[in-house]
């Protein structure tokens, strides 16, 4: 099995993903502020499922002790990962000043549901520079390490 985003994280970019659709079928702002967002999401969404999400699909069996065959691959991932980091974090700035225009026309709408959407969206973009992108670095940095690099 190669090196795959987790179900679980997968899984959540989907879950967000179809609450981004809802709103921005919504009427007026509400609607123009989730397809700005959506806009935004498209890209970062693939960029970090290639250069972040996908190390950590190897974190089990590293943990485990396993060498997994990607080893050279993910040395190579974490080379693109610190380049690509920067813009990242850069959309997750975006991505939240949008999340705060969506909050407050999805107050406005009376759709307290878009509310909730923009915080789940902020909590998982803090998990990720907090927890998940560290991780995907540490990942690499242990691949070279144990690879001899
Ligand atoms: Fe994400
Ligand atoms: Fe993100």
């Amino acid at each position: 099995m190669g090196m795959q985003v987790p179900v679980s994280l997968k899984s959540g970019h989907e879950a967000i993903q179809a609450g981004l659709k809802r709103a921005m079928a919504e009427p007026g702002v509400l609607g123009e502020n989730a397809r700005t967002i959506a806009r935004i999401m498209s890209g970062h969404m693939l960029r970090e499922e290639k250069f972040a999400l996908r190390p950590l699909g190897l974190l089990k069996a590293l943990a485990r002790g396993e060498t997994p065959a990607e080893l050279a691959e993910m040395v190579k991932l974490a080379q693109a990962l610190r380049i690509e980091m920067p813009q990242m974090i850069d959309e997750h700035r975006q991505i939240a000043e949008a999340l705060h225009l969506l909050a407050s026309s999805a107050e406005a709408a009376g759709k307290p549901e878009y509310v909730a959407l923009a915080e789940e969206m902020l909590l998982h973009a803090h998990i990720e520079e907090d927890v998940l992108y560290p991780a995907a670095v540490l990942i690499g940095k242990y691949a070279a390490l144990i690879r001899g690099d």
